[in-house]
């Protein structure tokens, strides 16, 4: 998704290891529609080349302030003029220093100081530099300027040393300028999703429950709160962080979570069920632990059907928010899915094709095809972070559709 279109990024390397990674930072911020220009020190090129930087951002490298050959093409007061938004990437501890003083000792450095973009910095440095307090008190001048700090990550450092320092990883720094441009467009609509598994108790220490690890769930939570929705996320058990500004429900079993779905359907805009829901629970929960008898080589447990949440929310006749389903088949995706979509009389469904290796459940990425009565569209393999920010696009496009 070109979720940097049109943007401008000056991207700034300084001469640490990690300059190695800026050829695909470069690569990853082209990719979703960024325009990329490269400027960097002179230790920078002691790490990665021009040419490298050149050939992958498409456009010449400038590294002097001296040079009338690229003072005549963009000077560096246009370049300067040009971004919208510098990134510094990796930042030094001594270009974090030179920036702090207000120093304009080289082209970088005077770049920062002839901008009035916002600048991001992505430390990056041995833990001990890091946390020297010259550095700390640097970053924190920064801070105070309305710098971006973005890192440092902390583990394994090129020099052998453990803790704070790595620069955060390309893809990372790719959802940083993703979120940082991300227009908060959704402040006025309310959303509620479901996510994770359900535990369906047999006694005080057993349950029933499934594979799902609520990821892409909380995904699409992220997601629509980064562009500014009113997003409830009713969970079931996982072990995943709240995302930032999402208002978190925590639910067990499914007569819980469908308690707290029609709690809040009625209230939002938009439903989408992403919990995978257990079909059937135990008809008794046994009050003290069961105890295997002797003699006796099989147990019977008899279940009961649990409510179909999404079918409930789907079937409100007033307050019915918009209601998105989830669909995870094995095979003839698209008959299943329908067969959903209608019986459920749901809005639109996301179908996935568990059968394929690395998708659906517990996997970090995902593919989905979105059916709703008039049309279809394919998503294919991506993050289930990134494919949450597509569900919320095409989600928010049908809404809007239907309201009209
Ligand atoms: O019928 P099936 O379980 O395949 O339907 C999947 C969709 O229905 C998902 O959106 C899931 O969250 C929802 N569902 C539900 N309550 C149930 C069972 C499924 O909300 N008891």
């Amino acid at each position: 998704m070109q979720t940097l279109a049109g943007k401008k990024i000056l991207l700034g390397i300084s001469g640490g290891i990690a300059a190695y990674k800026c050829a695909e930072l470069t690569r990853r911020l082209i990719e979703r529609g960024a325009e990329v220009r490269i400027v960097m020190t002179q230790s920078a090129q002691e790490f990665i080349t021009p040419l490298t930087m050149q050939a992958v951002s498409g456009n010449p490298v400038s590294d002097s302030l001296f040079d009338p050959a690229a003072e005549a093409s963009m000077g560096h007061i246009e370049l300067a003029k040009w971004a919208d938004l510098v990134l510094l990437a990796p930042a030094t501890a001594d270009l974090i220093a030179r920036i702090a003083a207000g120093m304009g000792n080289d082209l970088l450095s005077t770049l920062c100081l002839a901008t009035d973009s916002p600048i991001a910095v992505a430390p990056a440095m041995n833990q001990q530099m890091y946390s020297n307090i010259a550095t700390q008190e640097n970053l924190a001048t920064l801070a105070r300027r309305s710098f971006h700090i973005w890192g440092p990550a902390s583990g394994e450092q090129a020099c052998g040393d453990v803790g704070p320092g790595r620069m955060l990883e390309p893809m990372d720094l790719v959802h940083r300028a993703e979120d940082f441009f991300q227009p908060a467009d959704l402040s006025n609509i309310k959303i509620a999703i479901t996510a994770g598994p359900t535990r369906e108790s047999i006694d005080p220490v057993r349950y029933l429950t499934n594979h799902s690890s609520g990821k892409m769930g909380y995904a699409i939570a992220e997601a629509a709160a980064k562009r500014g929705a009113h997003v409830t996320l009713i969970s079931g058990p996982v072990n995943l962080a709240t995302p930032a500004n999402v208002e978190r429900v925590d639910t067990d079993s499914a007569e819980q979570m469908h308690q707290a779905a029609m709690d809040a359907a009625t209230n939002h805009d938009i439903f989408i069920s992403c919990a995978a829901v257990a079909d059937f629970r135990p008809a008794e929960i046994a009050t003290q632990k069961m105890k295997k008898k002797s003699g006796e080589d099989e147990m019977v447990l008899r279940l009961v059907k649990n409510p179909d949440i999404v079918a409930s929310v789907a079937g409100l006749t007033e307050q019915r928010p918009f209601t998105v389903g989830f669909a995870a088949e094995t095979q003839d995706v698209e008959q299943y899915a329908r067969g959903k979509l209608s019986r459920k009389n749901l809005d639109l469904i996301c179908a996935n094709d568990v059968s394929q290796q690395g998708l659906g459940f517990n996997s970090d990425s995902n593919a989905l095809h979105l059916y709703w009565p008039e049309g279809d569209k394919a998503l294919p393999l991506a993050s289930k972070h990134e494919l949450g920010q597509q569900l919320i696009s095409e989600i928010i496009d049908q809404f809007k559709a239907k309201q009209h």
